[in-house]
């Protein structure tokens, strides 16, 4: 078969992994060929291809970033996307396309298949929210960046009797901040899913202040909001999917703790350095065998579904049913900070 694949959406550490998987698999045990489409959408809109061969693929399972590079190019905003894409695709003689992506990407993979066009889905995101898989490949990456970031603030904190505060991505949702938060002995976690209350935030940090502890480490999510202060957003400005594009929470927290408590305080956003660099041993696994269960749902005709994991196993769900609503932390979660806390 002549497949073509793309990465969609911000990049994530694991996608070469992905790659390199589907290309290996495809061309050894099935005898395809691969069309690489370039900065996602963007390159079936206007027909920027590369050849994926064996030698190209070689190495990049450790890389971070994307040989396909990316973008967030949304089809559905263009007239006639879908259409385009289907005659791209066509022109290219491609039987089956594979779109590495998170929800937005697949919404487009599914509107493709919904259009008669041959597609499966792999799961991408740091921000581990999408629906029907218990963990997208770039989380376990992004955890350990912004986990390490935790380890640090903590000697630099305590040597200043400093209040320090470190956002982390997440979009609408915690699992970073949570994962993050907990593993890094954080003493106040904070997540979109729950409304921050300053006062319980700044009674925490009191309370440690009055049992010894000096110093305090608030992780909080990109898109935690403070009642009445609404969501930090970069001036009100969307992505071309109509997402906020979200930061400053964390500089709009330190103010308002220091204002309130009177502890020095300082704030540090993490950003981009928690989707940069090399994957961890656990994505250049979960990326790889994604990759293999991929081009195995292509050779199968099993198309509009998309390759999740479920507890220990390589499943597939339908598309629509990954795209239908984000994954958001629940009760179960928030009971783990909770049980971490002093009762006050
Ligand atoms: O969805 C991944 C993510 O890193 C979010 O956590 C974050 O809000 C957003 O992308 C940032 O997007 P961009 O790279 O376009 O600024």
């Amino acid at each position: 078969m002549r497949v073509g694949l793309l990465t969609g959406g911000g990049d994530c550490p694991g996608l070469n992994a992905v790659i390199h998987a589907v290309v290996k698999k495809g061309i050894n045990h099935y005898g395809d060929e691969f069309v690489g489409f370039l900065e996602g959408w963007r390159g079936v809109i206007e027909n920027n291809t590369t050849p994926l061969t064996l030698e190209k693929v070689d190495g990049i399972l450790t890389l971070g970033g994307t040989i396909l590079r990316t973008s967030r190019t949304n089809v559905r905003k263009i007239e006639g996307g879908i259409e385009k894409c289907i005659a791209t695709l066509k022109a290219n003689k491609i039987d089956a396309l594979i779109a590495i992506g998170g929800d937005d990407t697949q919404s487009v993979t599914n509107a493709l298949v919904q259009a008669g066009f041959p597609g499966v889905g792999v799961p991408k995101t740091i921000d581990n929210d999408l629906n029907g898989t218990d963990v997208t490949f770039g989380f376990d990456t992004a955890v350990s960046i912004a986990t390490e970031a935790v380890d640090r603030l903590h000697t630099t904190a305590e040597a200043h009797n400093r209040v320090i505060v470190c956002e982390v991505m997440g979009r609408d949702a915690g699992w970073i901040a949570l994962t993050a938060g907990v593993a890094g002995n954080a003493h106040v976690v904070l997540v979109p899913e729950k409304p921050i209350d300053i006062d319980h935030v700044c009674a925490l940090l009191k309370y440690n202040h009055d049992h010894g502890k000096k110093y305090g480490i608030v992780v909080v999510a990109e898109g935690a909001k403070i009642p009445g202060a609404g969501q930090a957003t970069l001036g009100g400005k969307v992505d071309s999917f109509g997402h906020a594009r979200l930061s400053g929470i964390g500089q709009a927290l330190a103010e308002l703790i220091e204002e309130k408590t009177c502890y020095e305080t300082r704030s540090v956003n993490l950003g981009h350095t928690q989707r940069g660099g090399t994957p961890t041993a656990y994505d250049r696994m979960l990326s790889t065998r994604y990759g293999l269960a991929a081009i195995d749902l292509v050779h199968e005709g099993a198309f509009g579904r998309l390759v999740v994991l479920h507890g220990t196993k390589i499943e597939s769900i339908p598309l629509a049913e990954a795209i239908s609503k984000n994954r958001q932390l629940d009760e179960s979660f928030f009971a783990i900070i909770d049980g971490l806390e002093p009762k006050i």
